[in-house]
């Protein structure tokens, strides 16, 4: 059987209510909905790194990947690095399981590297992510904002190109109040 290849593009404004849909019912709540919507009225939204999925022409599935700050260690003010951090990422649970969540975040990784931020981060289920090319973000130095987030599912992606002559970056996130972590 030939499984349909989801169609990855940016958010439009009609997408809006499909894209919070999308979030209620992959979480069975509204709260990633919410966070979603705090973001894209907050400072932290970068237009065109929200995705949607679409199967003929309904939207399946959503990505957003957002600003966020590495604290270094010392925590000086004003020595915070520019980052990205990944989520949420939902997909309609009847279009589970076929390849939309792994379409989702190919592109936004593709999307990401386009970009100047050395590092994105996520909370997620590692089963998921494993090939992607995240490894475990304390692995490489970065803490989570929240210490209690487990080792397995607190993760990173290096974003420079291999053999690129800039610094490890390493310390705390600091993830954006959207996310409500305070
Ligand atoms: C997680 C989610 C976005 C994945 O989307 P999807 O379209 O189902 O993913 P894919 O079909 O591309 O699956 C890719 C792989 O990840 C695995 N996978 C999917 N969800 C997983 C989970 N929750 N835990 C572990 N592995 C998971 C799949 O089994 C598949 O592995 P395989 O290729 O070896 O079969 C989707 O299941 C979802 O919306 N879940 C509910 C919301 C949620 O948990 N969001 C993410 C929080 S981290």
């Amino acid at each position: 059987m030939t499984v349909e290849q989801p169609r990855i593009r940016p958010e439009v404004a009609p997408d809006i209510d499909a894209i919070a849909r999308v979030h209620d019912r992959a979480f069975g709540g509204p709260e990633e909905a919410a966070i979603v919507e705090r973001l894209r009225a907050g400072d932290a939204w970068l237009p065109g790194l929200s995705l949607v999925a679409e199967l003929d022409g309904r939207v399946v599935g959503h990505v957003v990947v957002s600003r966020a700050a590495l604290v270094p260690p010392g925590g000086e003010a004003g020595r915070e690095i520019a980052i990205l951090a990944l989520g949420p990422i939902g997909v309609l649970p009847e279009f589970q399981g076929r390849g939309v969540g792994t379409a989702l975040m190919r592109a936004a990784i593709a999307a990401a590297r386009r970009r100047s931020e050395p590092v994105v981060v996520l909370l997620g289920h590692p089963g998921f992510y494993r090939g992607l090319g995240f490894v475990r973000a304390r692995s490489i130095g970065i803490e989570p904002q929240v210490d209690t987030w487990p080792d397995e599912a607190w993760l990173a992606l290096d974003l420079r190109s291999p053999g690129s002559a800039s610094p490890p970056v390493a310390g705390r996130v600091r993830y954006t109040d959207a996310f409500s972590l305070h």
